[in-house]
Parts: C-alpha cells; structure tokens; sequence
C-alpha cells in the first residue's frame, strides 16, 4: 500500500492544542500515516515577518490531505489572511461543514474561493470597498458538489440573497438549475430567515449552499445546533488537494490553558479519513467521540470538566472498546 502522507499545519493559539490531539487519533487508528510539520501563521509572521510562503504552499501540495488548526490574524494592516490564501492557490472551492446533533442533521455547503473574499478591494481614507465576485463556473461547481451530497442524502435548500443582490440572482438561478439537471429536490430561502429558520426547525434542512460569507456566518450560527464551535468540523475540498480544519478561530482566550474543546478538530480528522476512502476508521473515530461523551466526559465549553488532552485520551480510550 503506498504510505499515506498528510501534512499538519497547527496554526496558532488553541491550533497548538487540538491538532496535536486529533493527530494522536489519527495515529492511533491509521498507524500507516506519514505526517509531516508545516509552520504558517503569526507565530510565523512574528518570527519571519510572513505568515506563509510559497515553500509552505508547495509542502501542503505535497501532501495526500492536510490537518489545519486555525491562524491568529496577525496585527498589520497588510496582512492578508492565510487560509483565504490556501483555500485559492490550493483551489478547495468546497467547505463542506457538517453538523449533526440530537435536533440537526445538516451539511452546510460554502462555496470557498469567491464572494466577498475574492480579495477584490479598494481601502481609502474616507471609502472602502470590498467587490462581492460571483462567477457562473464557481457556482457551478460548488453546486455540483452539493447536488453530489443531496444525491446521497435527502435535499438541497440555497441560501442566497436574491432579492437584494443582483449577484445572487446569479448564484440561485444557477444552483437551481443545477440541482433541477441533477434531479435533486430544492428549496430556496433567504440567508437572514435561513439563520433563525435552521435553529427553529432544523430538522427542515439537509444539505444547503450558500456563497462565501453568507456559509461562513451560517455555520457559526448553526453550530448553536452541535453544542458550540469546539464540536463542528470542517473540510475544504478542491478538484486536487483537501483539507480539514475546526470550523472555529484560535480562540486566544482559550490558548494555553488545556481548556479548549479538540472534538472540533478530531472530527476534522475523522472528515480526512474518509475523503482518503478510509470510511471504517473515519466512522470509529466519529462513535468513539459518542462513546467518550455517553461515559460524562466533557470539556468546559459543554459543561464538563475534562481538559483538552483530557478529552483526547477519552477518545483514544474509547477508539478500543
Ligand atoms: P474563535 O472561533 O477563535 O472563538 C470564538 C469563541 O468560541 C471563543 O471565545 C471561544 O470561547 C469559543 N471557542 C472556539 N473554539 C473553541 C474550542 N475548540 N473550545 C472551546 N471554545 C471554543 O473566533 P474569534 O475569537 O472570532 O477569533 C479568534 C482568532 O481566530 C482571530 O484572530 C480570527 O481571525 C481567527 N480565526 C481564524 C480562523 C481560521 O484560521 N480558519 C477562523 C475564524 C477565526
Ligand atoms: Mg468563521
């Protein structure tokens, strides 16, 4: 079998914390995986003056799949954010943000390399203007995508916000007319009443499409759903490369104490997993999260008490029943 190789690329703050455990899953269930270290973000930026280089992005090319932890974006007016940057050179036009729960059962589907973070922007004294790019191919294909999941799962609501943006006209007649070829049932909605509605009744939602920010802020919404954003995970999926990262920030408030929540990130894993084709392991790693839960382990952000390696352990543990 050829040696699976995944980069893992901590980040900062709390990334320093979760990913270690998520890879220690990782290594536990597959221990054929070759992992290798790739330094980007502020503590980069602070020891370098650049967050990432293109050496880093030829490294993360190199890699079967990449396990990402989050970047504090660091305090320079020109900075321009790391991941945005990975996500376009890397061309992962799919962030697919599941979250399942006791009340939802969802995949938040965020189309990755346009909209608002096209990078399109203009910065006056008096007037800024940051150009909101929607594109008849990005679309397309982030539609596919989701049509591709709604196949196997029940249907697909677009999220958009046509009645104001011309742009969205764009976006929601395209992924309707995709979903309409594919034979996928669809509903629309628009994004404002889709962040109260999936709280209200999420069982009404499956599989939803949305541009660039409008999923960003979905998902941060509909993480209420899972328990808080140290349990929602995250995978960017691109024609060539993946990657697999906690849906939340570095939390810096969090960073260094051991109490941050690394089930975000060890799912993250789990997500990796099964894009490589290991569907077995991707759904032990997932049931053993379950387990370590059903015996009261917990960190502090669900009202427990466990630490960040705490819980790791747990799930560890767990992985052998
Ligand atoms: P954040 O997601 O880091 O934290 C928001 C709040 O959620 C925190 O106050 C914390 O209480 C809670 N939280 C998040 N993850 C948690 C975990 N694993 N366990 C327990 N609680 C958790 O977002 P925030 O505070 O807006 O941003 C912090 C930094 O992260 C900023 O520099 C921001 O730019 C960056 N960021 C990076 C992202 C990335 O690299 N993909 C994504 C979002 C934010
Ligand atoms: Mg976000």
């Amino acid at each position: 079998m050829p040696v699976v190789k995944v980069a893992v690329a901590e980040g900062d703050g709390i990334g320093h914390e979760v990913v270690p455990v998520a890879r220690a899953v990782l290594a536990t269930v597959r221990p054929d995986i070759e992992f290798f270290d790739v330094e980007v973000g502020y503590g980069r930026w602070e020891r370098t003056g650049e967050a990432i280089t293109d050496a880093e992005i030829a490294a993360l090319r190199a890699a079967d799949a990449i396990l990402f932890g989050a970047i504090t974006t660091p305090p320079d007016p020109n900075y321009r954010s790391v991941i945005v940057r990975i996500r376009k050179e890397l061309d992962l036009y799919a962030n697919v943000r599941p979250v399942k729960s006791a009340t939802a059962d969802m995949v938040i589907v965020r189309e990755n390399t346009e909209g608002l973070y096209a990078g399109i922007e203009e910065v006056g004294p008096d007037r800024a203007t940051s150009l909101r790019v929607i594109t008849r191919k990005g679309t397309e294909r982030v539609a596919r995508f989701a049509c591709g999941l709604a196949k196997q799962r029940r249907h697909l609501t677009v999220g958009h916000k046509a009645n104001v943006l011309k742009a969205d006209t764009l976006f929601r007649d395209v992924c309707l007319q995709v979903a309409a070829e594919a034979g996928v049932p669809c509903q629309e909605r628009f994004i404002d009443a889709l962040c109260l509605d999936v709280l209200r009744k999420p069982r009404d939602y499956d599989v939803i499409v949305t541009e660039n920010m409008f999923g960003d802020i979905l998902s941060d919404v509909a993480a209420y759903l899972a328990g808080g954003l140290g349990m929602l995970p995250s995978a960017n999926i691109g024609d060539r490369y993946a990657l697999f990262e906690p849906v939340h920030g570095s939390a810096p408030s969090h960073a260094g104490k051991g109490t941050a929540n690394p089930v975000a990130a060890i799912r993250s894993a789990a997500m990796l997993l099964a894009h490589l084709g290991d569907r077995t392991s991707a759904a032990r790693i997932d049931a053993a999260v379950e387990r370590a839960f059903a015996a009261g382990v917990a960190t502090r952000d669900l009202g427990g008490t466990a630490s960040t390696c705490e819980m790791g352990d747990a799930v560890i543990a767990a992985l052998g029943v």
